[in-house]
């Protein structure tokens, strides 16, 4: 079980994504727990203020680390957390190797930035791990933590239900998957490789494995699909 606080300023904005399709179908099995904390509930004062003009001047108002330590403090106190991590865009990149470390994890905290910033002291003190999702900078950490989570629960056993798919996605091995074809054989006189067609489920994985590394070299000379030709 895959237990994610993510902790945020809009839990709407979130909402719907975690309603469908393969998360909901994990967290109805059991499996993932996904959890929206409304930062709002521990803002200060009357307004339940979350942020603040930054000391030293400056356009933008930061985010203030009183009502995000009470919060964390409220979460610790009810499980133990292998990481919190803050969505940022100066953060470590988010990759597949991540995604894969993390999905072992037992319960993490998902923290969305807002505003101009956070105070860097929740950073020094608060947080296990900063991530990226890219170099462009997106209006806050929400959709960032989703694409995170997703990266993370269909990696769970049992999440997806054939679990060998995961094993076959892109990036597994730092090799992009081979091209999918279904019905028809034939649509406009485009004609599904016959290879496909043949039964042939040997000769069929061999040209899987070489379409996926050709793909590779040609798509994303980056990646080093090792030794294989
Ligand atoms: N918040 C704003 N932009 C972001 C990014 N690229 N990655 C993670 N969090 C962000």
């Amino acid at each position: 079980m895959l237990h994610i606080d993510i902790i945020t300023v809009l839990p709407d904005l979130i909402r719907s994504p975690l309603e469908h399709s393969i998360l909901k179908r994990g967290s109805d099995k059991g499996l993932i727990k996904i959890n929206l904390i409304d930062l709002r509930q521990y803002g200060l004062g009357k307004h339940h203020q979350v942020d603040d003009y930054q000391f030293g001047g400056g356009a933008g108002m930061v985010m203030r680390i009183e009502p995000i330590y009470n919060c964390i403090l409220d979460l610790k106190s009810q499980r133990t957390y292998d990481e919190v991590i803050f969505l940022t865009p100066d953060g470590d990149v988010f990759n597949q190797k991540t995604a894969n470390t993390l999905s072992l994890s037992s319960n993490i905290i998902l923290l969305c930035g807002h505003y101009k910033g956070i105070d860097e002291r929740v950073r020094e003190h608060l947080i296990t791990r900063e991530i990226s999702i890219g170099d462009y900078v997106l209006t806050g950490g929400e959709l960032p933590a989703v694409m995170v989570a997703d990266a993370l629960c269909r990696l769970v056993p049992g999440v997806i239900s054939d679990e060998e798919s995961a094993l076959y996605d892109s990036f597994q091995d730092d090799i992009l998957a081979p091209p999918l074809y279904t019905r028809p054989s034939e649509f406009n006189g485009w004609k599904v490789p016959d290879i496909l067609l043949s039964g042939n489920f040997k000769e069929i994985n061999i040209w899987r494995e070489e379409q996926a590394i050709q793909r590779t070299k040609l798509k994303r000379p980056d990646l080093d699909t090792g030794d294989k030709p």
